[in-house]
């Protein structure tokens, strides 16, 4: 391993805990079972089994899911249908860079509200939105946040939909990473919470593989089919042979020991990081987080960490600057992603961080 390089930058997942296998039986089960409907154009809401499915999963009529080319392509459906140059929206302080870039190419003015280790600080909020803020918007990464690996707390996702209802904007609830949950106790979605106010996303690519690229939203049936209608005009409709792969794997029962492989080994990964930064870079502070891909790094005040990123890659380690999830400050920030190394990489990839630290 000597020599090779190590990334803790990429939030993806490791071959080595993707159910290929798995996978490929899915897609024969697919082409056997349906092949009209797997190879057909299909609609534009996504494959009807697959959509029936994540409906059931959450408790809603399908008429309220449309099935998307990756989560991604919600948020940015999301945002098309509801947001225009100029509106305001609130965002995570740090938050997911690609959702941060793509609400800053609208034109829209985003409010980054500080992320406590228990969610976003509702009190801050508050007094945003009572100082004359009007979000059309707030956009939430409930659990195992990216890139803090925080959750928010049952107390807090009370609280911001009480806020929502005052001050009347939409709760855009990101959740990829709420089935990775390796300890701690799982907590309501704000979906369920109040299905009104809510648009809910989620993906198949922490749970399935990124590859696949199947994700969905779920919201108020109105919406959906106004996003169902920007998604015929974008792309005609999904792909829908990897969705129907995501159906065969979902019903066979698949996806939930792929979901027991991928917890088993992150827990290892996370525990493994946890104990060689406590050794190795003890002047790194983090709150080690329940679930997810992600560890936020605080390093001491005046630590140049895009100083430490240069020299950590002349080692051969990367990493993201926590100023890639921030609109200003956090220099002395960044993002641990364990998802696609192993133990072993990560206690060669810490001591690599380590020595780049100490040579600053
Ligand atoms: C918070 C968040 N939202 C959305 C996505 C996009 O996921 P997908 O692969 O489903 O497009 C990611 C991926 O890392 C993410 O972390």
């Amino acid at each position: 391993m000597a020599g090779s390089s190590i990334s803790f930058a990429r939030g993806a997942p490791s071959l080595d805990i993707i159910d290929v296998d798995g996978l490929r039986d899915a897609a024969t089960r697919a082409f056997a079972n349906d092949p009209a409907g797997a190879t057909a154009y299909g609609t534009s809401v996504g494959y009807p089994k697959l959509r029936a499915w994540i409906a059931e999963r959450h408790g809603v009529q399908s008429e309220r899911v449309l099935v998307t080319n990756g989560s991604m392509q919600a948020d940015a459906f999301l945002f098309e249908a509801l947001l225009s140059a100029g509106d305001e929206v609130v965002v995570e302080r740090p938050t997911y860079d690609r959702t941060l870039l793509s609400l800053r190419a609208r034109g829209t003015k985003v409010h980054a509200v500080e992320l406590q280790p228990d969610g976003i600080d509702t009190d801050a909020l508050a007094a945003l939105l009572d100082g004359g803020a009007k979000p059309k918007l707030a956009h939430i990464i409930p659990n195992f946040q990216n890139p803090a690996g925080y959750t928010l707390s049952l107390a807090k996702r009370k609280a911001l939909l009480a806020l929502a209802g005052e001050h009347d904007f939409v709760v855009f609830e990101d959740d990829p990473y709420v089935e990775l949950r390796f300890s701690g106790e799982t907590l309501p979605s704000m979906l369920s919470l109040d299905p009104e106010r809510v648009v809910y996303a989620s993906s198949f690519s922490k749970t399935v593989c990124p590859g696949i690229r199947v994700g969905y939203l779920v919201g108020p049936s109105e919406l959906i089919a106004r996003v169902a209608k920007l998604a015929t005009s974008t792309y005609i409709s999904p792909n829908m042979l990897a969705q129907a792969i995501v159906y065969e794997f979902c019903a066979s029962g698949a996806i939930e020991r792929s979901i027991e492989t991928v917890k088993t080994a992150l827990t290892k990964r996370l525990r493994t990081l946890e104990v060689a930064l406590g050794r190795e870079l003890p002047q790194a502070e983090f709150v080690g987080p329940e679930g997810g891909y992600f560890m936020w790094v605080t390093l001491p005040e005046g630590t140049d960490v895009a100083a430490l990123f240069k020299a950590a890659s002349e080692l051969g380690v990367a990493f993201v600057k926590g100023t890639d999830f921030l609109m200003e400050g956090g220099e002395n920030t960044l993002r641990l992603a364990y998802s696609g190394v192993t133990p072993q990489e990560i206690e060669e990839g810490v001591g690599r961080l380590a020595e780049a630290y100490r040579s600053l």
